[in-house]
């Protein structure tokens, strides 16, 4: 039995979760997230080194920037750790509401079935799954569910949460979030439906949510514009909504099929992780763990074995071939290649169609997060979230047009369609100077128009982008997730979460340097040592003379995650009683101050997942301390800093997903409005 709190949860037997050991992740997670990435052979058998404005129209960017201007980032943060190391905060250190320069007592690792915040704060919920976003959806009822209700109400798993301003007033915004996958475990009650209804219900719970959001009456609150008449940009995105393919491989053979002879439209998106707002007011998704999504009827077709193997495509998909013959890969052999892009959504134009761009590589994308250049240029960084993959930067050829003219806007909605697409190698100092560092090299792949991989066609190169990758010798990493620039500092920041291989199967290096790691069963519990890179690291990479468009970067380990206690661990230099244990960096954000927001996904230290608070320079850079936990079973996602640093938006993914739970026999029944949990939205802020 596991128990958690005064619950009692029968185990799953153990082959309905697999004999999974290697990832911190509930094993529950793992089968359902990912298929089980963590199970199978890497992916990649290259044999790489293992080295390791418009602009301002975007609401949180904009108010970053001003921050930058105000020279926020020289600020000074008191943000103790321990609480026996707390000191009491001075009226002048304190600005109210300031998520970025409000001194606040790090929460403790535990494991409440509930959102925990630092004192001083609260958190509530914006949406929950199920909730109503369009008209004419019914209330949501876990046990009718229907695909009419789902096509209308918010999907499951909610992941990248993005907030994009409207022109007409300042008070409301859109809220844009990613439903990452689904889990039947805890989606349907037992006996109820079918496993084809399952199956569709599953698809349509897939997708993106566009919500219209107003300002509560507290300061740094926001909640759902009701009623929805009032929310005409409200949009569910889901596996029948129609995507154009932009840049060079849109019309490839290799993505025609019976149902898309021309190879240019593409129904739904799928897997939607991580993503990005974009200075001209739109949101990026990444398309990541697409390949578990497909059956194969008859055996997977020799035709592209050496793909498919590269990306993880092994025909044993979620059935969903039943209600949907596309998803077999003997009937459809080319649907798969209409997944694995960033996709591009204008939540202000409810009818508009979004984009797949081809321009940025197909590969199990996190998500992209956009900075413009000093040069006028749209630069990219993404990563492929899997162990051994790659850090990947794309270039636009076209320069950002700043003004505020519709023009200007269909301009920018193109910029993504051409450019050079890039890869990184990370060499490491060599040199024994207790610091994980060196330098590296953005290595081109291919623009629009030319293919710099011997033997690969431009849509080569970008349909079957890892492959190309291989071949130019780039560095394999330890699962890139969110790649992202800080817009006070212009540095980038990548989210590097966890290789539970690397010391074995993957031999360390500098860029990669830990092959065991301390961890612990719950709080309180001693460390134990584990094989393999267990909590992560944060990378920061300084682009040479800090254009983005260049070659050459620096770069350094700025976090080496895990408990302070432990040897293993770094914290950019700050002290290490000072600061909050953290394990499994998920994904990124920033304030005005240009301070690092952190989310995890997967505590190797017995704790709930959580957010942390990171200062980037001065004397408090490294100082991590944890401003939130998620229920048990959760990944924390998003996070956003919003609304001038008085709000922080984050996902509660996956709540109660332990082994053993169930619809019936939840883990957690957190936000606690039903007897069962619920994925959701939430916003955290002063609580007065
Ligand atoms: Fe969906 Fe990379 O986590
Ligand atoms: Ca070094
Ligand atoms: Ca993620």
């Amino acid at each position: 039995m596991t128990i958690l709190g005064n619950r009692q949860l029968p185990l799953l037997p153990p082959d309905a979760v697999g004999a999974h050991t290697r990832a911190s992740r509930d094993p529950m997670t793992c089968l359902f997230k990912c298929g089980n990435a963590c199970d199978q052979p890497e992916p990649n058998r290259s044999g790489n080194p293992h080295l390791q404005d418009e602009i301002a129209r975007v609401l949180g960017r904009r108010r970053v920037l001003q921050g930058a201007l105000l020279g926020g980032a020289t600020l000074v943060l008191a943000g103790a750790a321990t609480e026996d190391a707390a000191a009491a905060p001075t009226a002048d250190r304190v600005r109210r509401g300031s998520l970025a320069r409000t001194w606040f007592r790090p929460v403790r690792p535990n494991r409440r079935d509930a959102v925990v915040t630092a004192s001083g704060f609260t958190s509530s919920v914006v949406i929950r799954w199920g909730d109503r976003v369009l008209p004419g959806a019914p209330a949501f009822d876990a046990r009718r569910q229907t695909v009419a209700a789902a096509r209308r109400q918010f999907g499951f798993n909610c992941d990248y949460v993005g907030l994009v301003p409207l022109r007409e007033r300042t008070d409301e915004a859109l809220l844009v979030v990613n439903h990452e996958y689904t889990n039947d475990e805890l989606m349907f009650p037992p006996g109820i439906y079918t496993d084809d209804e399952k199956r569709a219900l599953s698809m349509y719970n897939h997708g993106m949510s566009v919500v219209r959001v107003r300002q509560g009456l507290v300061p740094g609150s926001w909640k759902q514009v009701t009623p929805l008449r009032r929310a005409p940009e409200n949009r569910r995105i889901n596996v029948e909504t129609e995507f154009r393919l932009t840049g060079p491989v849109a019309g490839d053979p290799r993505v025609r099929t019976s149902a898309d002879p021309r190879g240019r439209t593409i129904l739904g998106t799928l897997n939607n992780c991580s993503g990005g707002t974009t200075p001209w007011g739109t949101v990026l998704s990444g398309e990541e763990n697409i390949n578990q999504y497909f059956d194969a009827g008859d055996g997977v077709p020799e035709e592209y074995a050496e793909e498919y193997a590269r990306y993880g495509i092994t025909g044993e998909g979620k059935g969903w071939s039943s209600v949907d013959p596309r998803f077999d890969l003997s009937r459809e052999p080319h649907e798969p290649h209409r997944f694995g892009w960033v996709v591009e959504v204008d939540p202000s134009n409810p009818s508009s169609v979004p984009r797949k761009h081809s321009m940025l590589g197909r590969f199990k994308h996190e998500g992209a997060n956009i900075i413009i250049a000093r040069n006028g240029r749209a630069v990219a960084y993404l990563g492929d979230d899997e162990r051994g993959e790659y850090l990947y930067k794309f270039v636009s050829r076209d320069r950002v047009d700043r003004r505020p003219t519709r023009a200007a806007r269909r301009h920018n909605l193109g910029l993504l369609g051409s450019g050079t697409l890039h890869v990184a190698r990370l060499r490491g100092d060599g040199l024994d100077d207790d610091r994980y560092d060196g330098t590296g090299r953005w290595i081109p792949l291919t623009s629009d128009r030319r293919s710099f991989v011997a033997g690969m066609s431009v849509a080569d190169v970008l349909l079957f982008t890892r492959l190309a990758a291989d071949r130019v010798g780039a560095t394999r990493m330890d699962r890139p997730e969110d790649v992202e620039p800080n817009p006070v500092n212009g540095r980038i920041y990548a989210a590097l979460t966890n290789n539970s291989e690397r010391g074995t199967t993957f031999p360390v290096d500098e860029a990669n340097p830990r092959g065991t790691s301390m961890v612990r069963a719950e709080p309180g519990a001693p460390l134990t040592p584990a094989a393999g890179n267990r909590h992560g690291y944060v990378l920061e990479l300084v682009e040479d003379r800090g254009r983005h468009t260049g070659l050459a970067f620096g770069w350094n380990l700025m976090l080496v995650c895990g408990d302070p206690a432990s040897a293993e661990t770094w914290f950019g230099g700050f002290d290490k009683r000072l600061v909050s244990p953290i394990s499994c960096p998920d994904n990124v954000a920033f304030d005005s101050s240009g301070n690092l927001w952190v989310s995890t996904d997967g505590n190797a230290l017995g704790s709930n997942d959580g957010i942390f608070r990171v200062p980037t320079s001065g004397l408090e850079r490294g100082r991590v301390a944890q401003f939130l936990t998620v229920p048990p079973g959760a990944e924390a996602c998003g996070p956003l800093v919003a609304d001038g640093d008085r709000s922080l938006f984050f996902a509660v993914q996956h709540p109660g997903e332990v082994t053993g739970a169930t619809f019936e026999e939840p883990a957690s029944t957190w936000p606690h409005t039903d007897d069962f949990p619920r994925p959701s939205v939430c916003v955290a802020h002063r609580d007065r």
